[in-house]
């Protein structure tokens, strides 16, 4: 397959995962999980940022975007969801958009133990995070869907390590833009 078509057909498959963190960021609002509980250092469990309506939001808008890929690629007659059925389906995407949120809350997490407050830059944790926490769930969890393309070659795993952090950084400036995020990052 041409290079260029893989590298898409990544993006293309992770996008439940990608979309879950930019759709929390939109339907993201008061109440914060945490319930502004702090730990015993003094700083908040999670922050602000991380609430139960981006957390819901994102979750379900994730798995939504799965849905439309699947039916998308289905109309083409193309079908790489075949080996599961509904169920098995909605919770691989599940996994995906859960596990992008879970691993941007566990980042939020860190940064604030390691005292950087909400919104501060945490280059390299902040756009990965979610993606290797979608990554570790889907693979885990996911019934060898992820197996079966990760690894074949290198352009996978090239794709997912040049294009994240790409396309987290254009993501946030439209948020930024458009008044739904506080920060161009
Ligand atoms: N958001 C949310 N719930 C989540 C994740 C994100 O409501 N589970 C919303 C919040 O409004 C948040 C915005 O999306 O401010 C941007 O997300 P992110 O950059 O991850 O949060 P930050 O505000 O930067 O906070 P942190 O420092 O904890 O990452
Ligand atoms: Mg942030």
């Amino acid at each position: 397959m041409d290079a260029l078509i893989f590298a898409a057909l990544t993006i293309w498959r992770l996008l439940p995962a990608y979309l879950a963190n930019t759709l929390a960021v939109v339907f993201g609002g008061p109440p914060p999980i945490d319930g502004g509980r702090s730990c015993r250092d003094g700083r908040r469990i999670l922050g602000d940022g991380k609430t139960w309506r981006g957390l819901v939001g994102g979750t379900a808008g994730g798995m939504l975007v799965g849905v439309a890929i699947l039916l998308l690629g289905r109309s083409q007659g193309w079908d790489e969801y075949w080996h599961a059925d509904w169920i098995g389906v909605l919770w691989l995407f599940f996994l995906l958009a859960f596990g992008a949120l879970f691993g941007d809350m566990a980042a939020s997490f860190l940064k604030r133990r390691l005292d950087v407050q909400r919104g501060q830059k945490a280059p390299g944790l902040d756009q990965f995070d979610f993606i290797i926490m979608a990554l570790l769930l889907a693979g885990l969890f996911g019934g060898g869907w992820l197996g079966s393309w990760l690894f074949d070659g290198l352009i996978p795993l090239l794709t997912i390590f040049i294009a994240t952090p790409l396309l987290h950084r254009a993501v946030n400036i439209i948020g930024y833009k458009m008044g739904l995020k506080n920060e161009p990052w």
